[in-house]
């Protein structure tokens, strides 16, 4: 086989606590082939490195549960393409559990206990647009890449019995609340319960910073962080 249907990829493993780089070069179905970086993980794991720990769900950009490094930037791996010599890893926002699959329980628990009063089921009535374009959200978490709230979690990691959640906040967890927000079945309490949160989250940090980036798109500064900045201003005077 020529060489040119061969592509070369650095993995990043972890196992018990260590980190390794295995190089895999990837067979190509056709000269002109750009796989994802999911593909070269599958292939990786069927004919080199068996107990290849990663993780993938739907296979077409709706889960977000492959979000991986591709040289250092959260990439959803389903959908990313590679070239020669990219490294790929684990994310780096999140706690490693083995080789590319990270613990991603500390964002979802959050919103533990977060009580948020309906104003009703009435179906007929409309969200308004931007709550619909929060909802193409895929919870692949590549938000949480220099988000400096999220990175205050880093020193406050403790993940024992009772672990509710990190307790700071990130984009994600901002755009849930935000989302709450905009929900016309949610009772003036519950929007005020949701802004709280986003508050007790350290919304504040939100202020000093240029602003997220989303992994699909989403305009997380614009329709986000600005709208619970502005609630946020004038109800608790921040
Ligand atoms: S704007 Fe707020 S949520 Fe977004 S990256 Fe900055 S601190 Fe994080
Ligand atoms: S806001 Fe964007 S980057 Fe963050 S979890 Fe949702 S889809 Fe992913
Ligand atoms: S496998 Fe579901 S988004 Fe990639």
């Amino acid at each position: 086989m020529s060489n040119n249907n061969l592509l070369t990829v650095h993995i990043v493993t972890f196992r018990d606590g260590k980190k390794g780089t295995v190089p895999f070069s990837y067979i190509k179905r056709e000269e002109k082939e750009k796989p994802m970086a999911l593909d070269v993980l599958m292939q990786a794991q069927s004919e080199k490195i068996p107990d290849l720990a990663f993780r993938y769900g739907c296979r077409a950009r709706n889960c977000g549960v492959c979000t991986i490094n591709i040289n250092d930037k959260p990439r959803v791996a389903c959908r990313a393409r590679v070239k020669d010599g990219d490294k790929l890893s684990a994310l780096s926002t999140l706690p490693k559990l083995s080789d590319l699959v990270v613990r991603r329980d500390g964002i979802a628990r959050q919103m533990k206990g977060l009580k948020i009063p309906s104003a009703g089921n009435d179906l007929n009535i409309d969200a308004p647009e931007e709550y619909h374009e929060l909802t193409a959200c895929i919870e692949c978490y590549a938000c949480l890449d220099k988000c400096p709230m999220h990175a205050k979690n880093i020193d406050n990691e403790s993940f024992g019995e009772g672990f509710s959640g990190y307790k700071y906040g990130n984009p994600f967890s901002l755009l849930k609340l935000e989302r709450i927000c905009l929900d016309p079945l949610t009772s003036d309490k519950g929007k005020e319960a949701a802004l709280q949160k986003a508050i007790d989250l350290d919304l504040k940090t939100c202020l000093d910073c240029p602003g997220c980036k989303c992994g699909v798109g989403i305009d997380l500064k614009g329709k986000v962080i600005k709208p619970l900045l502005e609630k946020a201003k004038k109800r608790f005077d921040l």
